[in-house]
């Protein structure tokens, strides 16, 4: 029987593309990644473009935490975003945050396929209430706000972006007329991340010709305002052919680490004072750590084409080209905030002095600009080895104890003192050997491509024996993304000074493991914390009744709940201890609540908060305290309790070792939520 190559061919792609649709995958864990989930009850996410582009499976991702007990999807001040401290300035007051994720196709040792992972963040002021988009109304301030400022937003909607009249804007009439009308159609409602005029500038500036692109036609799709000529923009690139636009993230910087424009997000603003993308670490092959140092923007300026009038944003990535377009080649810093009320050099020595973390400098933003400002800039970024993985398999780590692939991070700290609004973002990247990934560029592009897209090979010279590959060269290469939903970096407290934070907060989600799969069911992270006599600990979880119907759970249907209670016996056991027994609280002190007893802070995390503490104290009003309460009691599966529950720092001295559960979540042979904190003494860790 003759086959219709044509047809076999057509049938192949639908079936790559039905497969590339399934299952590959990054899924963060701690903080929740969102995986572009945002409140959906169902299983899949309503918009898999909504703010970035993941290429995961639609299934996976965790919903943004709700404060209270009902699903509130109309409010976004009914929404949680978590609340860690940030560092403080010396060497000693570090905050750690856990980062934790689990991606499908192997990483490290791993001899099958060539990987890295990109740990980034980007804050802002948190700024007040009136600082939050509302409305659409469409005045310029306001338009520029819902451009600017990040957030989760209520609605699954991806943001509009309007372009240029056929596709250019030429006077700045013109440039000025169409961002009126692209903020006015841009919602509050509408979860934001990078800004429209970070995507607007991605859309103009061309695209890196010098990419290895294989045998992916890239179609030129503006035209050059001084030249005429036609161009492909960043927003096109070997996985993104199309230019399709998730969110207003930039497709070329998304593929691309380290990128080479900076990703500052437009003009600086020294209200909002928006980071450009923070690198926090990059893990892969270590040989090429230097590079990677060396070009992160955190340490390493990097220049963009600026024009003079209302669009000052050019098309070339090349000083030279830059020049032909009549533009600066302009050098930008990045910065994790900038100093407004510091207004000496002197005075900005002083705070580089005392900030150990990270150096604080006196300088320009913009090599066009002699106005010198005090810069904090972001520490180094880490550059290790990956973690080793399997293929197909979202599993755990080979270490000891056995736990998902973890990154621990040192949270920034910011000398001004502000609340921050950020979000976590992790790459994965993987490429094959087929070509040397670092080294391969786009003089082979087109017919020399050393892979082509489901390429028929004969295995027997002059027979019929021909197998076909499927090979997608847009894939071949290829990143894969998770990030967190908006969370808060809040300054330390005076008492916190000097002392290491650890953040302990609770991943998954209500379901089965089937139900749930590829996010996961409860537990602790990390459900293994060690920490010094004198540490702080941050006891803190989001949840949300937004869960799916029917999924397996304890308590109300659709809810989380979570709470900490310490167990009676070995970790292996079911059964919490009585709060007057267990050891642990004798030993704790909070410093979020500094005047609660011992007891109060175990009524209250064993409550989740609906209990403020036993008795009254400064933060925690009589009626709302288990001996003064005036409301229903709690009932015993939390279901009256918040989803999500702020905690407490406590300090926490002497040595132990402490095994904990969540009373409503932990049910024997169908789900475990239990961890364990182990303090040792200063002087026995070192
Ligand atoms: C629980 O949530 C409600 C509604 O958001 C809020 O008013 C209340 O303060 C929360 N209680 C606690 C203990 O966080
Ligand atoms: C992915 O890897 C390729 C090949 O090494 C590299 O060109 C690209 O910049 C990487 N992208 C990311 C996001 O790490
Ligand atoms: C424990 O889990 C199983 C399976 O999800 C469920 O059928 C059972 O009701 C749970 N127990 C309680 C007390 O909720
Ligand atoms: C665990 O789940 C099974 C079935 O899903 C159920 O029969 C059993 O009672 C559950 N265990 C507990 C403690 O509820």
């Amino acid at each position: 029987m003759q086959l219709n190559s044509k047809a076999v061919k057509m049938q192949l792609t639908l079936l790559a593309i039905l497969l590339t649709g399934c299952c590959a995958d990054i899924f963060m864990t701690n903080p929740k990644g969102s995986n572009n989930r945002l409140n959906e009850n169902t299983n899949n996410r309503a918009n898999g473009a909504r703010l970035f582009d993941s290429q995961n499976n639609n299934k996976g991702g965790y919903n943004v935490g709700e404060r209270g007990v009902e699903a509130n999807n109309e409010d976004h001040t009914q929404q949680y975003q978590m609340e860690y401290y940030g560092s403080g300035p010396g060497r000693e007051d570090k905050s750690h945050l856990v980062v934790e994720w689990a991606h499908q196709h192997g990483c490290g040792d791993n001899p099958k396929v060539r990987c890295n992972n990109v740990i980034q963040y980007m804050c802002m002021n948190q700024g007040s209430d009136q600082d939050y988009p509302a409305g659409n109304e469409e005045s310029e301030e306001e338009g520029k706000k819902r451009a600017n400022y990040m957030r989760d937003g209520t609605s699954t909607e991806r943001q509009v972006h309007i372009q240029g009249l056929g596709r250019l804007d030429k006077s700045d009439e013109e440039y000025l007329a169409r961002v009126a009308k692209a903020h006015a159609a841009i919602t509050a409602e509408k979860g934001l991340q990078e800004s429209f005029l970070w995507y607007d500038m991605c859309k103009y500036r061309e695209a890196n010709a010098g990419l290895f692109r294989a045998d992916q036609t890239i179609e030129g799709d503006r035209k050059s305002n001084f030249d005429g000529k036609k161009y492909a923009s960043s927003r096109k690139t070997r996985q993104n052919p199309g230019g399709a636009r998730s969110g207003f993230e930039c497709p070329e910087e998304r593929d691309y680490y380290p990128y080479w424009q900076p990703t500052l997000q437009g003009p600086y603003d020294p209200k909002l004072q928006r980071t450009p993308w923070i690198d926090v670490a990059y893990l892969g092959e270590t040989d090429n750590c230097d590079d990677i140092i060396k070009n992160s923007f955190n340490r390493h300026n990097k220049h963009r084409c600026v024009l003079v009038g209302a669009r000052d944003y050019g098309k070339s990535i090349t000083e030279e080209g830059c020049q032909a377009e009549g533009g600066k080649w302009v050098e930008f810093e990045s910065y994790l905030e900038v100093l407004e009320n510091v207004n000496s050099k002197e005075e900005c020595k002083q705070f580089d002095a005392e900030t150990k973390s990270s150096s604080v400098v006196w300088r320009p933003l913009r090599s066009d600009s002699d106005v010198e400002r005090c810069i904090v800039k972001a520490p180094t970024p880490a550059c290790q080895k990956a973690a080793t993985t399997r293929n197909n398999h979202l599993g755990n780590v080979p270490d000891s104890p056995l736990h998902s692939t973890r990154f621990h991070m040192q949270l920034p700290y910011f000398p001004s003192g502000e609340t921050k609004r950020c979000v976590l973002r992790v790459r994965y990247n993987i490429t094959t050997g087929d070509y040397d990934p670092r080294n391969t560029f786009a003089d082979v592009n087109g017919d020399s491509s050393p892979v082509t897209n489901d390429p028929t090979i004969s295995l027997l010279k002059g027979e019929p024996l021909d197998v076909t590959l499927a090979i997608n060269t847009a894939q071949f290469g290829r990143t894969f993304q998770d990030r967190s939903h908006i969370f808060k970096i809040l300054p330390r407290s005076d008492d916190m000074a000097g002392k290491h934070l650890h953040n302990l907060n609770v991943r998954g989600q209500r379901g089965n493991i089937v139900q749930n799969f590829p996010s996961v069911e409860y537990d602790f992270v990390p459900d293994v914390l060690r920490m010094n006599s004198g540490d702080l600990v941050h006891i803190q979880w989001a949840g949300y009744n937004t869960n799916p119907a029917g999924r397996a759970g304890e308590g109300t249907d659709a809810t989380d709940r979570s709470n900490f209670v310490l167990m009676a016996g070995d970790l292996d056991t079911s059964y919490p201890d009585i709060i007057d027994k267990a050891e642990f609280w004798k030993n704790v002190k909070s410093l979020t609540a500094p005047d609660a007893s011992p007891k109060d802070i175990a009524v209250s995390l064993a409550s989740a908060g609906y209990y403020c503490g036993h008795n009254a104290h400064k933060t925690c009003p009589a009626e709302l305290s288990l001996s003064g309460n005036t409301r229903e009691v709690l009932q015993g599966q939390l279901n009256n309790a918040n989803a999500s529950y702020s905690g407490h720092v406590l300090t926490v001295s002497g040595s132990g070792k402490y095994f904990y559960m969540c009373t409503r979540n932990n049910n024997f042979t169908n789900r475990s939520q239990k961890g364990t904190i182990i303090v040792v003494e200063k002087e026995d860790s070192s």
